[in-house]
């Protein structure tokens, strides 16, 4: 299971993110990017950031630590922005944490370099995890102490929206063309040979096992939090062997312009 601490001050909104993830402090005196069960898709959203941090960390990507954050809902009373109010109010219990990055700077594909080993590592990955939301537009990608770092996995795996077409939906290509790192040519292949093996059942197992209870209770057709569990880990375990054949629209090829 995650860290868990408890949220003690609310610092601010940060306004360039779409579910309006705030800055907390927390009891640990350490300071979190709070993303909340009641912004937006709510809950499976933070499902989907716990287990492609986890699952991101142990292939060797870096990914900030994760925590979960108790928040009391009391905490929004004295929150002007009605907006902010809302949402504290409607996020009572645990929510995710992350470590902040102080002083990071977005990712600018035409300010920095990636070598194509490390490009082709990312892009396996979110082809793994059919990442939707790391384009030349929106990167989700951080640059902190001269080092590469992956933030926002909370569009993937569409397939948890739709069980019933899971196994479907967890065949299908993945089209890197908008990618953010497809200008660095990434050698997808290399990162395929390194990064497969690894994502075993055991693995899986122990990235699920991450996801707090209360974020897995009362999904339709599913009796316990650990079946709902073996369910994220499947898709992934078939996908892992075969997904960089399905990666197209790099060098141009097969893209979907
Ligand atoms: N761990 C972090 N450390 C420093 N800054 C962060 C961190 N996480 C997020 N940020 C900043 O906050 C912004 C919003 O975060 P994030 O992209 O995770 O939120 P979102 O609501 O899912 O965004 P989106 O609009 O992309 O859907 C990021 O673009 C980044 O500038
Ligand atoms: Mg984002």
């Amino acid at each position: 299971m995650l860290k868990e601490v408890i949220a003690t001050r609310y610092i601010t909104p940060l306004r360039e993110g779409g579910s309006l993830p705030g800055l907390v402090e927390a009891d640990d005196l350490g300071t979190y990017v709070m993303k909340f069960t009641g912004a937006g898709q709510g809950r499976k959203t933070l499902v989907a950031e716990v287990v492609c941090g986890e699952l991101a960390r142990r292939l060797g990507l870096r990914v900030p630590g994760l925590v979960t954050i108790g928040l009391d809902p009391v905490l929004g009373l004295g929150e002007p922005d009605q907006e902010v109010q809302e949402l504290l109010k409607s996020s009572g219990g645990l929510n995710l944490g992350m470590d902040f990055l102080t002083r990071a700077v977005g990712f600018d594909p035409l300010a920095f370099r990636v070598s194509p080993e490390e490009a082709g590592r990312i892009v396996w990955f979110d082809a793994l995890v059919n990442n939707v939301d790391r384009s030349w537009r929106n990167p989700n990608l951080l640059m902190w102490h001269g080092d590469l770092w992956l933030i926002d996995h909370g569009a993937t795996m569409i397939w948890h929206h739709h069980w019933p077409g899971a196994e479907a939906s967890a065949a299908k290509p993945y089209d890197v063309s908008d990618h953010a790192l497809v200008s660095f040519g990434p050698d997808v292949a290399s990162a395929a040979a390194e990064l497969a093996p690894l994502v075993t059942e055991e693995l899986l197992a122990e990235v699920t096992a991450e996801i707090p209870d209360e974020w897995l209770a009362d999904e339709p057709g599913f009796d316990s939090a650990d079946a709902l569990r073996r369910a994220y880990a499947r898709p992934l375990l078939a996908r892992a062997a075969v997904v960089h054949e399905r990666i197209k629209g790099i060098d141009g090829s097969e893209g979907d312009k």
